[in-house]
């Protein structure tokens, strides 16, 4: 027995799997085990010795469970080890790094205008990119042949629909739909046939409109003025132009002084030292008349401008594509965020 014990102890030190182990096992315990056989010679003795062996075979085979299911156990948590082994991770090396998305640029842009003008206590209102002839064109005093819009080289959909070619029919719409007194600006999306280095087919407009009883030119010069120098810096000078829209009478332009050369004269501004950066003026009557508004009643006062234009002066972009390629290099100069 006590070879047994031994024989069985030198078997198991060199198994490293449940499966052999089982095997082993079998070979001791199972029914045509050696130990087994052990327990069943029990019958053939006589009574006396039978005792004394029993006693012995018992505690032989009680040993030997002890002994496998200790190995069986140490052989689960090998197992176990080599796994957690085999799936260490290495946290201290460094991860890849993702460039994380930040505001497009107009975005940024359009952003500002909004809070300045809402902090003017101006709403916003939006229109339709795909607009009738009739509000971006016809109710804006710009009947059929009216050379005015030759001005607009226009995408035309189907019969009486284009895409609109300014944010101002957006003026037409909030006079037929709501009650004056009236104090909105109206950005988004306008569209016309031409692209070079300073236009795009698809570019952003924000349109302002005010209507109340009372309201003078005065009014405007002094909005314009609070916009541009909180846009540009306090220190913006600028200049009212006599110019014309076919909805405005009288219009303006409004130019700022050159941000390059600072009024000196230089290329960006044509020798001129001033930048025309919107146009503006008093609302026409006919423009009062076509939504339905007495304009003996009522005063308006309106302006657009582009918000590609605004944002290239104000970063010195000299390129309007640029906004619309999508390249990361230039899209993450206007991110605090950006990871290269
Ligand atoms: N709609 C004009 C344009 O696209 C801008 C403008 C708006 C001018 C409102 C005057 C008043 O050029």
């Amino acid at each position: 027995m006590e070879e047994i014990l031994e024989k069985l102890k030198q078997e198991i030190k060199e198994i490293h799997n449940l499966e052999s182990l089982k095997k082993v096992k079998a070979a001791y315990l199972g029914k045509k085990g050696c130990i087994t056989k052990l327990l069943k010679n029990i019958s053939t003795l006589s009574a006396e010795k039978r005792k004394n062996y029993g006693e012995k075979v018992n505690r032989l085979k009680r040993e030997a469970e002890k002994i496998f299911s200790q190995k069986s156990e140490s052989i689960k948590k090998e197992i176990e080890n080599l796994s957690l082994e085999r799936e260490k991770l290495d946290i201290t090396l460094p991860g890849r790094r993702y460039a994380k998305g930040s505001l497009h640029p107009l975005s940024i842009v359009l952003r500002e205008i909004e809070d300045i003008f809402e902090g003017l206590n101006f709403s916003i209102e939006e229109g339709p990119e795909i607009e009738y002839e009739l509000y971006n064109f016809d109710m804006l005093n710009m009947p059929k042949e009216h050379p005015a819009r030759d001005m607009h080289d226009t995408f035309y959909i189907d019969e009486g629909m284009l895409l609109r070619t300014h944010t101002s029919p957006v003026q037409i719409r909030v006079l037929k739909e709501k009650v004056p007194p009236l104090m909105f600006i109206s950005p988004g999306k306008v569209y016309r046939r031409d692209a070079d280095i300073s236009h795009s087919p698809m570019f952003h407009q924000v349109e302002g409109m005010i209507v109340d009883k009372k309201l003078s030119f005065s009014h405007l010069k002094g909005i314009m003025t609070v916009f541009l120098r909180k846009f540009f810096g306090e220190e913006t000078e600028l200049r009212f132009r006599p110019s014309y829209f076919p909805f405005t009478e009288p219009s303006a332009e409004v130019d700022i002084q050159c941000i390059v050369c600072k009024g000196n004269g230089c290329r960006l501004c044509s020798y001129t030292g001033f930048l025309e950066i919107l146009g503006c003026g008093v609302v026409h009557p006919n423009v009062f008349k076509a939504a339905g508004y007495d304009p003996e009643i009522w005063k308006g006062l309106a302006f657009g401008m582009g918000v590609e234009r605004m944002a290239m002066l104000k970063y010195g972009i000299d390129d309007i594509r640029l906004f619309f390629e999508n390249d990361y290099r230039f899209l993450k100069n206007f991110s605090l965020t950006a990871v290269t």
